[in-house]
């Protein structure tokens, strides 16, 4: 039996947005699939929700929002040399990284404490602390909505990249993404380049010895240091992505902007700008715009600090892109996704 209400989803999003579902439905089952295809047909289109820590909701949203609610983490293979772990989409990302922990199966600890589902991972390719979740990413079941039917996609098909995939630009509502894959060698190599882990007192001290429940614990102490507690202060972490750009772009820039922070990739043929600092230096760490503003440690971050609708957001978004392009002519680009009928028509 499917039951649809309205909802209101200001806590459904930890951007904390004023925002109410017309349509509204939780998935507990995959029993419910069939029968979801049927009904789709009948609303302007669908809204797949997990934990709501990447959307930029809309005041009224007229799709129907499917809120993926299953549950569990089984291991499915034992390779030689690896184990292949599913969890279903529903679960909580962080719980699923400390359980694999718990149970030895190693590789996903610098990705501890990022908010959000399981099913959501992929669509973003989620990363931190040098590692993204398509390194270990084995497989994905999805259900199409529109054929009516149950898919699995590998690496191939997701077509991961920094903060994208095959998902972010796939027709809106198509995909369902019910269980998620990874592939977590038995050999364990922990990976502490990045400098706030390498430097951590905890990572330090281990040295040789260090343990994946110490990178696991650094990596939290770490972000709660830095980044705003969706419970206490709303936000979706960061707002953009840090921009891409050439290496003759970043040598022009740099000698312009000598301090400026910056990761070389592809051996140095582009250069990964930390949006963070474009931000800081245009003034707007610790600023607000109305209810919104960008965070006090990370300005990357945009915080509502009450009452905002996703106007807004887009206010201060389309500000702070104005005054980064005009300081250093470099473009930012949102990170979350917007969702609902009106955040469609704003842009
Ligand atoms: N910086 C500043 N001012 C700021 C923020 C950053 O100058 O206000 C500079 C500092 O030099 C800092 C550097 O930028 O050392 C990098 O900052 P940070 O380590 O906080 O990482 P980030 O590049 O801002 C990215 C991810 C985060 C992820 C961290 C750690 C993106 C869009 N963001 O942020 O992911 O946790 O690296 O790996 O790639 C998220 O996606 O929501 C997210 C939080």
């Amino acid at each position: 039996m499917l039951h649809i209400t309205e909802q209101d989803l200001t806590y459904y999003n930890t951007l904390g947005l004023k925002s109410s579902a017309r349509s509204f439905l939780r998935l507990n089952s995959t029993a419910n699939l069939p029968a979801l295809t049927d009904i789709v047909p009948r609303f302007p289109g669908v809204v797949v929700l997990g934990g709501g820590s990447n959307v930029v909701l809309a005041p009224q949203v007229d799709e129907l929002v499917i809120h993926v609610e299953t549950r569990g983490v089984t291991l499915v293979d034992q390779e030689t040399d690896a184990f292949v772990v599913e969890a279903q989409a529903g679960e909580s990302w962080h719980h699923f990284v400390g359980l694999c922990i718990d149970q030895g199966w190693r590789g996903l600890e610098n990705l501890a404490l990022i908010p959000g589902t399981v099913g959501a991972a992929p669509i973003q390719n989620i990363g931190a602390y040098g590692v993204e979740q398509s390194e270990f990413f084995h497989s994905l079941v999805a259900w199409d909505m529109q054929r009516g039917e149950q898919v699995e996609m590998g690496p191939g098909d997701c077509l991961f990249a920094y903060r994208d995939s095959f998902f972010k630009h796939a027709e809106p509502g198509r995909w369902l993404i019910l269980a998620v894959r990874y592939r977590l060698p038995h050999e364990w190599r922990p990976q502490l380049a990045y400098p706030d882990l390498a430097r951590h007192p905890g990572i330090a001290l281990a040295g040789a010895a260090v343990t994946p429940r110490q990178v696991f614990d650094a990596v939290c102490e770490i972000r709660r240091a830095k980044l705003p507690d969706p419970a206490e202060l709303a936000n979706v972490g960061s707002f953009f992505k840090n921009p891409i750009v050439d290496a003759k772009t970043f040598n022009a820039l740099r000698e312009l902007h000598p301090g400026m922070v910056a990761y070389a990739l592809d051996g140095g043929t582009h250069f990964k700008l930390a949006a963070g600092w474009l931000i800081e230096r245009s003034g707007w760490k610790g600023r607000r715009l109305g209810p919104v503003g960008m965070h006090e440690r990370q300005s990357l971050v945009m915080v509502n600090h009450g009452g905002a609708t996703a106007r807004d957001i887009q206010v201060l978004a389309d500000v702070i892109r104005a005054e980064v392009a005009t300081r250093f002519g470099v473009r930012l680009e949102q990170e979350p996704v917007e969702m609902g009928s009106a955040a469609s028509e704003q842009t």
